[in-house]
């Protein structure tokens, strides 16, 4: 086992790196019967024993920068309208998006998700004019004195479990979660602290709904094995793909792609590397926290943790990137066969207009990596669906699969015991 070198002397833990040896010990090596995507039951058991007892991301610090701002996140998957808001006090909440007067919704949405922000701190249910504070506390209730009996402290918006780590914003369901959400992550939260995160506020995001299951989306961005077949248009010069670094981290697991060629693609990757080749836009390997990256190889591209559920954060230190920058894919299950997948690119804001040229191009490239990767999922869930293969055969590269597997059925069966 080897450990984190530039770790040591430091107050963290040294994590270990898994060779494949061991993760072949760790996690098996036998083919993975395919029931968890097929069948609906399961489907059923994820919403009530991993959606509503897990930590979810479900927004970013910086989306509700401000006191008064507001975001709206709809969670078909644990039935729920979410409101998270930044209460005059700077304390970032979350709360059933429930009037709490005969359940309207406070603040309406037909999208996935709905910005806002009320300099007065309040939001108004407009089905007959309750008023919240971004705090959740009832303010006021036209008509009041025609209540026989209402006791506004009780009423309040319905609170949500909320807490932040490094910009994110995690929610949790249960009303007495099992674990903080720093508990939760674990040595995860610990090896994966310290990167900019929160500096990069320009994001870019993209958004589809798939008629496939959400691990299908899921376990097709887990994994650099499909890289030279299906991105052979969108990365023709991303050469020899090494995924390793394996770590495993409780439910969370990571690795890390390395591979070179990024940069010499085409003519449009041409004109955005000349513009990298400014200081501005060179790699910025030491901001990658601690621990990634280990000997601090020139050709690292990304590493790809995942968080469980249903969470991808790529980071990478600017190699073939406009300086540094990250991009994270979400998969919220809409139903048993149906997926909303988000994937959004961040940046540090640009400080000029070559900086801005190389960013879109990165969007464009990733954009078109994913126009690829997303036409993959309908496919295959539909070919899972036809009941013509039980199992899938899982390489070591796909470990983030097999780790991810193992996960989801231990939660489901520890939670019944
Ligand atoms: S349901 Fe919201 S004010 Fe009546
Ligand atoms: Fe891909």
């Amino acid at each position: 086992m080897k450990t984190v070198q530039d770790l040591q002397g430091s107050s963290k833990r040294v994590l270990p790196i898994h060779s494949t040896e061991e993760i072949r010990q760790m996690l098996g090596t036998k083919p993975v019967n395919l029931d968890i995507i097929r069948d609906p039951a399961v489907y059923r058991q994820e919403q009530e024993k991993i959606f509503r007892k897990t930590w979810l991301k479900v927004a970013t610090t910086w989306e509700v920068a401000n006191p008064g701002d507001w975001k709206v996140k709809e969670l078909a998957v644990c039935d729920a309208s979410v409101i998270i808001a930044r209460g005059k006090d700077g304390v970032i909440r979350a709360f059933h998006n429930v009037c709490t007067h005969r359940g309207n919704k406070v603040i309406p949405t037909t999208e996935f998700e709905t910005f806002g922000h009320s300099r007065a701190n309040v939001m108004t249910c407009r089905f007959h004019g309750w008023v919240f504070g971004t705090n959740g506390d009832l303010r006021s209730v036209p008509m009041k004195e025609e209540f026989a009996e209402i006791d506004t402290k009780c009423l309040s918006l319905r609170e949500i479990q909320c807490d932040v780590w490094e910009g994110f914003v995690f929610i949790n369901f249960d009303k007495k979660p099992e674990q903080s959400l720093k508990e939760y992550l674990g040595g995860f939260g610990e090896l994966f602290a310290g990167y900019p995160y929160a500096e990069s506020t320009t994001a870019y995001r993209y958004s589809t709904v798939l008629d496939c299951n959400w691990k299908v989306a899921l376990y097709a961005f887990s994994e650099g094995y499909h890289v030279p077949t299906i991105h052979a248009g969108s990365l023709p010069g991303f050469s020899g793909i090494e995924h390793t670094n394996y770590r495993i981290l409780g439910p969370h697991a990571s690795s890390a792609i390395y591979g070179g060629g990024m940069d010499t693609a085409d003519s449009t990757q041409k004109f955005a590397t000349l513009l990298h080749g400014a200081e501005t836009h060179k790699p910025h390997p030491e901001q990658l926290p601690s621990g990634i990256n280990p000997g601090g190889r020139s050709d690292f591209q990304f590493e790809l943790p995942s968080v469980f559920p249903n969470f991808i954060i790529h980071l990478a230190s600017g190699c073939g990137y406009p300086g540094l920058s990250y991009f994270t894919h979400q998969f919220w299950p809409l139903g048993h066969g149906k997926t909303l997948w988000e994937g959004i690119n961040y940046f540090k804001p640009a400080q000029n207009a070559a900086e801005d040229i190389a960013q879109r191009h990165v969007n464009a490239l990733h954009r078109n990596a994913w126009l690829e990767d997303t036409a993959t999922m309908e496919d295959t869930f539909f070919g899972i669906m036809s009941g013509a293969i039980d199992e899938m055969h899982l390489m070591d590269r796909e470990f983030l699969i097999r780790h991810g597997v193992e996960t989801l059925n231990r939660y489901l069966s520890e939670v019944e015991a």
